[in-house]
C-alpha cells in the first residue's frame, strides 16, 4: 500500500480526504502539533525520518482577508513553508503534489484553465502562486476551488458557515454580478486517487461542473435546509469587495485535462 504523508491533516479538506482515502492508502498525518513548516530545520528532520512514496501539502495559511493584515505570516507559511517541504522532499527523491487555489488568477476573462496565467490580486492569491512556482514542473500543482462537504470540520466549509448564520437569522448579503465554482471535497479526493496512481508534475484544476454567483449558492443552501431564503440580499462585487482582500470576480475555473474524474455541480448536501 502507497505510503502517503500529509500536511494539514485537521484543516478542512485534509480530515474530509483521510476519511474517505485513509482504506487506499497508508496515511501519515503531519499535523501543525507535530510540525510548523515555517521551520525549515524541523521540516528537515522530520521528513528525513519520515517512511512514505507522496507529500500531500495541504498546510496553509488560509484567509483571504486576514493575509492582507498578516502578510508576513501567510508568505512564512505559504511560501517559506512550501519551500521548506518541498526541498525536503526533493532530498530524498519523494513525489509531492501542491494544493493551489483558483485565487491564483484575476478573474478578469473567465474561464481559467490549466494554462492560462495567474495574475493574482490579493496577497493569499499571490502567495499561494509564489508557492506553485517553488514546485513547478518539479512536482504536481493541484488548484481547487470553493470545497465544500465536510460539515463536522472544525472549520466549517461554506455551506455550513452559511446555514449557521441563516439559522441565527442574520441577513446576509451575496454578490450577484460575481461567480464562483464550488467543488465537493468527496470529487476532490476521488481524482486525487486517481492522480497519485498516474503521477505527473503538472498543473491540474480539479474543480466542480457548475459556476454560479455567490447570490445563487445562498439562496440554493436556504433552499435546501429550508431557511427562509429573504435573509439572502444581493450585493455587487464592488460593493462587497470595499474593505476587503481584493479578490477575483468571475472565478469560472476549468479543467482541459481532467478526463478521469467526474465532478459534480452544487449539490448542497443535507
Ligand atoms: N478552503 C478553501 O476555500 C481553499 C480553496 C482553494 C485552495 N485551498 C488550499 O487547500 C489547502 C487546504 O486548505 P483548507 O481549507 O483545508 O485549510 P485549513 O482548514 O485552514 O487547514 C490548513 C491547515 O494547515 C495547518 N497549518 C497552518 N500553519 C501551519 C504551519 N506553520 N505548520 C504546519 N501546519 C500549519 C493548519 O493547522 P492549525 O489549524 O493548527 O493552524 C490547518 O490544519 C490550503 O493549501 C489552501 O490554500 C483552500
Amino acid at each position: 500500500m502507497l505510503k502517503i504523508a500529509i500536511t494539514g491533516p485537521d484543516g478542512l479538506i485534509g480530515s474530509r480526504i483521510i476519511e474517505l482515502l485513509k482504506n487506499a492508502f497508508h496515511i501519515l498525518s503531519i499535523s501543525h502539533n507535530d510540525l510548523d513548516i515555517t521551520d525549515k530545520n524541523q521540516v528537515s528532520d522530520k521528513i528525513n525520518a519520515l517512511d512514505f512514496d507522496f507529500l500531500l501539502h495541504l498546510a496553509g495559511y488560509t484567509s483571504v482577508d486576514g493575509a492582507e493584515k498578516e502578510k508576513n505570516l501567510a508568505y512564512k507559511i505559504n511560501v517559506e513553508g512550501t519551500k521548506h517541504i518541498f526541498e525536503a522532499v526533493e532530498n530524498r527523491n519523494k513525489k509531492m503534489i501542491y494544493i493551489s487555489t483558483d485565487f491564483v488568477f484575476d478573474g478578469k476573462n473567465p474561464p481559467f484553465f490549466e494554462d492560462s496565467v495567474p495574475n493574482p490580486l490579493g496577497y493569499y492569491g499571490l502567495t499561494k502562486y509564489e508557492g506553485e512556482k517553488i514546485v513547478k514542473d518539479k512536482a504536481m500543482i493541484v488548484r481547487i476551488s470553493y470545497p465544500y462537504g465536510n460539515p463536522t470540520s472544525q472549520k466549517p466549509d461554506f455551506v455550513t458557515r452559511l446555514k449557521q448564520l441563516l439559522e441565527k437569522g442574520q441577513e446576509l448579503k451575496m454578490m450577484q454580478d460575481a461567480s464562483i465554482t464550488p467543488t465537493l471535497i468527496d470529487d476532490i479526493a476521488k481524482a486525487l486517487k486517481y492522480l497519485i496512481a498516474n503521477y505527473k508534475p503538472e498543473v491540474y484544476h480539479i474543480v466542480g461542473s457548475q459556476s454560479l454567483s455567490p447570490f445563487e449558492a445562498g439562496m440554493l443552501i436556504a433552499k435546501k435546509f429550508n431557511m427562509n431564503e429573504d435573509l439572502i440580499k444581493p450585493i455587487s462585487f464592488a460593493k462587497y469587495e470595499t474593505g476587503k482582500a481584493p479578490r477575483p470576480q468571475f472565478s469560472e475555473i476549468k479543467s482541459k485535462k481532467n478526463d478521469f474524474q467526474e465532478m459534480r455541480g452544487f449539490v448542497v448536501k443535507t
